[in-house]
């Protein structure tokens, strides 16, 4: 067959998840309070329908059938995350050996089933007990964050090559401390600043122990959601724009990732309003010695800016928005449901920047993806015709192809998500699976987009 799209052998086709957002299962199997648990039961208003992460998409009961449709839609790799108050309830101390038995049931059978698990260790879910002492903030969690790293090395090691230490470090970053959409709903950005410095103190500190340790053929990275920045002009003012919202949003974690060290322009303007988080003399030296081997990318949507139409309020809170204005450019193509702007190109425009910038770095397609509201009108013969995420993900593939042609070192494509999951504040409301899940009974049912993955996975390309 003559297929206009040939993506490279081994090329890893699959899908990512997160433990809080399918497991479900919250309170059983000696699972620890996480923030979502705790948060969901005291303002379940701030979730859409009120619905909370207690049951999820219930692959906690139903891995094993979810893990032979997988191979029925032609994954070979799949991106789940452990739970950490499920594997040390309170997030220090005991094994929780139930986990443990969950995580290895879980393992095997992917690996029985040829398709190659990535674990990632840390997808925004803090065990509750270790917020209350502040959470990143407080450098104790960072050692016990290691402990934990090491503590899965040591389990699942054996089986699991490619490790992640977090997905989307800066979200929690955000959603936490700037702009209250996460627990602890804390607006500050001397704080937010802290915890960002502290996560890639934590990052380097798990890469350390992951060296030590020496997992044969193993590989260790971490998720970032890059976004690139473009300007709404070429005028200088829109420039500037768009390169301090570059600065804040993807060379903050991208640079220490990758290059092992904090951009000396984000330092300074820290340092100019007064917003440096507190370090040890240790911490550089950390940083430059334990950067990642791998780059997980999630792209869902472009940042468009501009610069400022009026000055700051001096009187409110520091805010990296202080730089720049959020460009709606007309004509923009929009997933309406989310909200999110769809621009195909910027995966490309990402991969050639770790190319030109990032020593181009192994990396691959870590999340992409369409959610959508009431998919249930688009049944027909039983199945929900969701032809728009097909072109979705084809328009992302063909710049993806157009990446690596010209040299950029991508392995893969991982959709959100293998199935409909539970989102963060949104819940159920928008649909993002392969596969349906039917609320009530957990029933799982594929989308076409599952049939087209299959022959696309099979084919290497469509
Ligand atoms: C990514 C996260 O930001 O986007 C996922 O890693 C998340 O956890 C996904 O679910 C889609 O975003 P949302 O907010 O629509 O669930």
């Amino acid at each position: 067959m003559s297929l206009q799209y040939k993506f490279p052998e081994d090329f890893w086709w699959g899908s990512a998840t997160s433990a809080t957002q399918i497991e479900g299962a919250a309170c059983e199997g000696g699972k620890g309070e996480n923030i979502w648990d705790y948060w969901y039961s005291k303002e379940p208003n701030r979730f859409f329908d009120e619905v909370g992460p207690e049951t999820t998409s219930d692959f906690y009961h139903q891995y094993k059938e979810d893990i032979i449709r997988m191979k029925d839609i032609g994954h070979n790799t799949f991106r789940f995350s452990i739970s950490w108050s499920r594997l040390i309830p309170g997030g220090e101390g005991q094994v929780n050996q139930h986990a443990v038995n969950f995580y290895n049931d879980m393992i095997n059978e992917l690996l029985k089933n040829n398709i190659e698990p990535f674990l990632n260790l840390f997808h925004f879910d803090m065990p509750k007990e270790l917020q209350d002492i502040g959470g990143f903030e407080n450098r104790k969690v960072l050692e016990l964050f290691k402990d934990y790293a090491k503590k899965c090395y040591e389990l699942f090691g054996d089986r699991v090559k490619k490790w992640f230490t977090f997905n989307e470090p800066i979200v929690p970053v955000e959603g936490g401390y700037l702009y209250d959409f996460h627990y602890p709903n804390i607006v500050d950005a001397r704080r937010a600043f802290q915890v960002g410095y502290n996560t890639m103190i934590a990052n380097a500190l798990a890469i350390r122990e992951f060296r030590n340790h020496s997992i044969e053929g193993g590989q260790i990275g971490i998720i970032l959601n890059l976004t690139p920045s473009y300007p709404r002009s070429q005028n200088p003012a829109d420039l500037e724009a768009s390169q301090m919202a570059d600065l804040f949003f993807n060379r903050s974690f991208l640079d220490p990732a990758v290059l092992g060290e904090f951009p000396e322009d984000l330092i300074e303007v820290l340092k100019k309003h007064g917003q440096l988080p507190t370090f040890e003399l240790a911490d550089k030296a950390l940083l430059k010695e334990n950067t990642v081997d791998l780059l997980g990318i999630n792209y869902y949507q472009p940042r468009r800016v501009k610069a400022k139409e009026h000055l700051p309020n001096p009187y409110g809170p520091f805010m990296p928005d202080w730089y720049f204005d959020n460009y709606e450019m007309p004509g923009r193509k929009m997933n309406k449901y989310r909200g999110w702007e769809i621009y195909e190109k910027g995966i490309y425009d990402i991969l050639i920047n770790l190319k030109d910038n990032y020593g181009n770095i192994d990396s691959f397609i870590s999340e992409n993806g369409m959610g959508v509201q009431d998919e249930g009108r688009f049944i027909e013969n039983g199945k929900i015709q969701d032809d728009y995420r097909i072109s979705f993900i084809e328009g992302h593939l063909k710049w993806l192809h157009q990446a690596i042609e010209e040299g950029c070192n991508s392995k893969g494509y991982h959709l959100w998500s293998f199935m409909d999951n539970w989102s963060w504040l949104n819940a159920y409301k928008n649909r993002y699976g392969f596969f349906s899940v039917d609320l009530k009974t957990k029933k799982r049912t594929a989308k076409k987009s599952a049939y087209w993955i299959k022959e696309v996975s099979k084919n290497n390309g469509f």
